[in-house]
């Protein structure tokens, strides 16, 4: 089996319910279950056996050790983590908790567990550290795109976190010989992207008659990848990579936010009128910008698909109407996150525990 850590998250969840459509290989999923971690997303394997859940903190390094000793898994994928720019730059705090310490704390359970395995388990073993494009910092308009071998250069609390994280995953390869790969994506969307982030917020405020805020003057760049096709990346990285190698993922889909938030209005404007008759565009308010905001982020992908043959499956026109259809298909998911209503599950299942808190499928 492998471990997965932060499977309730977006893409965790996105991996979790992709792979065991893919494989019968198990999955034990552990994950905090912080306000981003959602047992939602993963409603439809309840009852399957090969989805193992565990409510734990990846800080937590003997619940960390324990469980690579029980599950004795071939392979652990490194989601967990504080996800959101703002947030950081609010509540740095978590952040280097989290994303540093618990990084830390898992690569140490997974020296002490890789170092006993026998021979053949070990040459098998892989830590894969899913890692983002913002450790490389920003590019101006007419830089070429981040390469593996860009130079970090964080800018957020988020990004800075990150980058520590990656270098802590590089040198337990380099000092200790920990078979680790190390992938550094691009924005991903997609269903169960949580409605804080810029595309799901602008659907579910559209859609609620709210204001659409654009940071500062919405030129921003982002590279957009489908969430499925970051997990197809990763199942490929896991499958092919070569250890101690890091890999760009990224959609070739250079986006300014503005020309996405015109998109989407569009989009919605055609499935889903107003019913006013009045477009969503109305719906754009400019607010103060997000300080230290990067301006383009762009991913050059061709090392994965020169050495690993993996390119995105969905354009960003096919994926933005998939992920736009995903929503409009499940307003019962976005207003549970919304109310809150979702977090309560955490509490009548786990509240009235006082033993283990590892569950067999959820
Ligand atoms: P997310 O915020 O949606 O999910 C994070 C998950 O980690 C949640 O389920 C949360 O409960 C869990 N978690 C947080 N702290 C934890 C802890 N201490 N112990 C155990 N679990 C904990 O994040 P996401 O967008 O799915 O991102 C997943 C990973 O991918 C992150 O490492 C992120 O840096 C990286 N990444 C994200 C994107 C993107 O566009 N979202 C792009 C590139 C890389
Ligand atoms: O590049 C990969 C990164 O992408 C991941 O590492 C992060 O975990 C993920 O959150 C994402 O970071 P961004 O900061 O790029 O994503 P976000 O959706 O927060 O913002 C996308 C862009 O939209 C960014 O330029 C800020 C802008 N924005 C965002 C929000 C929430 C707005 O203009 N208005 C908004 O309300």
């Amino acid at each position: 089996m492998i471990l997965v850590t932060g499977g309730a998250g977006f893409i965790g969840s996105n991996f979790v319910l992709e792979w065991l459509a893919q494989s019968d290989e198990p999955v034990v999923n552990v994950d905090k279950l912080t306000y981003a971690g959602n047992l939602n997303n993963l409603a439809s394997l309840r009852d399957d056996t090969r989805h193992v859940f565990v409510h734990a903190d990846i800080c937590d390094s003997d619940k960390m050790q324990e469980l690579l000793s029980t599950y004795k898994p071939t392979a652990i994928v490194h989601f967990a983590a504080e996800s959101h720019v703002d947030r950081s730059i609010h509540g740095p705090a978590e952040f280097v908790r989290t994303n540093i310490n618990g990084t830390f704390s898992l690569l140490e359970a997974a020296r002490t567990y890789w170092a006993q395995l026998a021979t053949a388990d070990k040459e098998k073993f892989r830590f894969l550290h899913v890692s983002t494009d913002e450790v490389y910092g920003t590019l101006g308009p007419d830089d070429a795109p981040f390469s593996e071998a860009t130079a970090y250069a964080p800018n957020s609390p988020y990004s800075a976190s990150k980058a520590a994280s990656d270098h802590l995953v590089r040198s337990y390869h380099h000092t200790y010989g920990l078979p680790t790969l190390t992938t550094n994506c691009s924005n991903n969307y997609g269903p169960y992207h949580f409605p804080e982030k810029l595309i799901p917020l602008i659907i579910a405020n559209a859609l609620a008659g709210k204001s659409l805020p654009i940071y500062g003057d919405g030129q921003q760049i982002r590279d957009w990848l489908y969430v499925g096709d970051h997990c197809t990346a990763i199942r490929r990285v896991l499958q092919a990579g070569k250890p101690g190698e890091t890999y760009n993922i990224g959609g070739w889909n250079e986006k300014a936010n503005l020309d996405v938030v015109h998109t989407l209005c569009d989009m919605l404007d055609a499935l889903k009128p107003n019913a006013t008759g009045v477009s969503y565009r109305n719906q754009i308010t400019y607010v103060a910008d997000r300080p230290g905001h990067d301006r383009r982020y762009a991913i050059d992908a061709r090392k994965i698909e020169r050495e690993l043959g993996w390119k995105p499956a969905e354009t960003f026109d096919s994926g933005i109407m998939k992920t736009l259809q995903w929503y409009l298909d499940n307003q019962e998911w976005v207003e549970d996150v919304q109310s809150g209503a979702y977090l309560k599950w955490l509490e009548k299942n786990y509240k009235q525990r006082d033993t283990a808190t590892d569950t067999q499928a959820i």
